[in-house]
């Protein structure tokens, strides 16, 4: 039985991937790691122990790994890409330096360790349809910046020390669970909660703009699966290319106006939010993944457009 860790277990990604590896794995066996200004609440307390634990305190998450004899670690802890550009050294702070201690944590403890990448880590020289997995990554973000040596110390400490890192390039992520905390995707997010209360939805993000994109449930099962998967396939490790889906603001107002013919949307598109979208592919390709480790997403837009507005309904 595997006995994890989850850093930053609050945010929008934790907060559900938590939940699902506490429903595979017992809910004994995943320890929730928070910092103070963001508490756990609700059913991921009650679940299962938790744990203040900042990444910037290699001493607080060698405590915790102790406690509770961990071997495997997801560590979500960073600032997102809008609000990174705005704090940069902070982001590297958390980013990196956090990294390296949970990195150095893991070498002495024997413990796996997952840290997600994103699309961000691509910049404007990057081919920009069907990226491939392995190309030219010159990000103009500090966000992007910090997931290009992400990925690097992470095989990093692989290669030199043997520590079993692993990680996805995530796209932009859609839940309907907690919300997005502050990325450049996160109108992909918004644009459901704007149809599901009757609200006109007003678009940062400009017509033609494509990115990828995912469903949360694909998220959270390529966490899993890729770090259960047989190492002896795995050629890449730091980090893969996922897709699912990629649309543009026209093509999820679309996608839902079969649902909700009446809902209406207007552009205001944001400077930073758009440079950072206009850097990023339009599309990537995840063949690696698909080989190396079975990946398949479940979810295409119609799906999860019908699957975001029912479950959104019920919450809202
Ligand atoms: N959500 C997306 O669409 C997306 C896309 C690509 C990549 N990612 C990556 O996935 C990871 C998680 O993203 P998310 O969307 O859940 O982000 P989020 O902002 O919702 O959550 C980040 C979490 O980190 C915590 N945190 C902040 N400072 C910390 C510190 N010093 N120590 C410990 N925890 C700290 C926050 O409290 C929060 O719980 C990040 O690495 C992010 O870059 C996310």
């Amino acid at each position: 039985m595997k006995n994890i860790l989850v850093i930053g277990a609050t945010g929008q990604i934790g907060s559900e991937l938590t939940m699902r590896l506490r429903s595979i794995y017992g809910n004994e066996h995943v320890v929730c790691g928070y910092i103070p200004s963001a508490k756990p609440q609700g059913e991921l307390r009650e679940s299962g122990p938790y744990e203040i634990c900042d990444v910037t305190n290699g001493e607080q998450i060698a405590a915790v790994v102790l406690k509770y004899n961990i071997d495997t670690i997801y560590n979500l802890a960073a600032l997102l890409s809008v609000v990174a550009e705005g704090r940069p050294q902070l982001a590297w702070k958390i980013g990196i330096d956090g990294l390296w201690n949970v990195l150095e944590v893991a070498r002495e403890h024997g413990c796996a360790v997952f840290t997600p990448s994103s699309i961000g880590s691509f910049g404007p020289e990057t081919p920009a349809d069907h990226t491939p997995q392995d190309t030219i990554q010159r990000p103009r973000t500090i966000y992007g910046v910090s997931k290009v040596t992400t990925e690097l110390l992470s095989d990093y400490y692989h290669n030199k020390y043997g520590v079993d890192t692993r990680s996805v390039r995530f796209p932009g992520l859609i839940s309907y669970v907690t919300p997005p905390g502050g990325g450049t995707t996160d109108y992909a997010c918004d644009i459901y909660y704007s149809a599901v209360r009757g609200e006109k939805f007003v678009c940062p993000i400009g017509k033609g703009t494509y990115m990828d994109m995912m469903y949360m449930p694909d998220a959270l099962n390529a966490c899993v699966q890729l770090m259960e998967a047989d190492p002896a396939r795995l050629i890449h490790r730091n980090s893969f290319n996922i897709a699912a889906m990629s649309f543009d603001p026209e093509g999820v107002l679309a996608a839902i106006r079969k649902y909700k013919p009446e809902f209406e949307m207007e552009y205001q598109v944001d400077p930073l939010k758009q440079a950072n979208a206009d850097s990023w592919p339009n599309s990537i390709d995840d063949i690696c993944a698909r080989q190396e480790w079975d990946w398949k997403p479940t979810f295409d837009l119609d799906s999860m457009t019908v699957d975001m507005l029912e479950k959104l309904s019920q919450r809202l």
